[in-house]
């Protein structure tokens, strides 16, 4: 990957989420399992489209949304007109210590360079018994999502060294200073009308640099291959860990 990951949701902004609501229909079951009370100062880590800041400010939250993509943060602040918007790497958050009563940061930590640096970041602007909650990944597929996880692990040793984006990450180990340390599931459930729309899907967010990283003849097989699959109820599901961690108090 020669692409700072930002610059990538950069490119894509406009189509974020907006082809199907695959990360906002996440962001209302994270924001459910978190289950913040009206006031909480919520500050939504690498907050993209607004997933997680707007069911937050439903809840009457009052949201601090980052991003270090200018795309999101201009289309977040349109959007979000009661939420704080600051374009800023949460590697270096340049916000206050203790400021924050929970730290919720959705399909980001695995794409960064330093996520340790984030989770540190995270601890340090939480106010003593505030939680951060980082999304994991990597729960079993079903349905036709199965068959497209299938396409990405064959199309995957067609990479060239260091392509494509993001990394597993060990949460126990990321949120070794958190106490209470625990993971919950949550779902996504969105349908897809057609496999049109699943390619423009597949464009619109991060698969899009492991697609861009294939070589060209290899890139036009996988879409043909997207094209071409299967599509079964139509629902796309997928469910991840969500990890959920306490600063400890004083
Ligand atoms: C997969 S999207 C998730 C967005 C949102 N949380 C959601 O659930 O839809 C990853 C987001 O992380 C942002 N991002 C990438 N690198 C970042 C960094 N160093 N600091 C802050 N945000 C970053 C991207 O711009 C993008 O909006």
């Amino acid at each position: 990957m020669q692409e700072s990951t930002w610059r990538l949701f950069d490119r894509v902004a406009g189509e974020y989420d907006e082809v199907v609501p695959f990360f906002g229909s996440f962001g209302a079951a994270i924001v459910d399992a978190l289950d913040p009370p009206a006031g909480t100062r919520f500050l939504d880590l690498g907050a993209g489209r607004g997933a997680l800041t707007g069911p937050a400010l439903d809840r009457g939250c009052v949201v601090t949304a980052v991003d270090a993509a200018p795309g999101m943060t201009a289309r977040l602040a349109v959007s979000y007109p009661r939420a704080s918007v600051l374009t800023m790497d949460a590697q270096d958050l340049g916000l206050p210590a203790s400021s924050f009563d929970l730290v919720a940061s959705a399909f980001v930590i695995h794409v960064l360079d330093r996520p340790a640096d984030a989770v540190a970041e995270a601890f340090r602007v939480l106010a003593p018994g505030g939680r951060f909650a980082l999304t994991s990944g990597g729960r079993p597929t079903s349905g036709f999502v199965a068959g497209l996880d299938a396409l990405f692990a064959e199309f995957s040793a067609y990479l060239p060294p260091g392509g494509s984006m993001g990394a597993p990450l060990t949460p126990s180990d990321l949120l070794a200073d958190f106490a209470d340390v625990h993971e919950v599931v949550v779902d996504s459930s969105v349908a897809i009308a057609d496999n049109d729309v699943l390619w423009r899907w597949v464009m619109s967010h991060g698969y899009r640099a492991f697609i861009e990283d294939l070589p060209p003849d290899r890139r036009a097989e996988f879409r043909s291959s997207v094209l071409d699959l299967p599509l079964g109820d139509g629902m796309l599901r997928r469910s991840s860990g969500l990890w959920i961690g306490t600063k400890p108090p004083g």
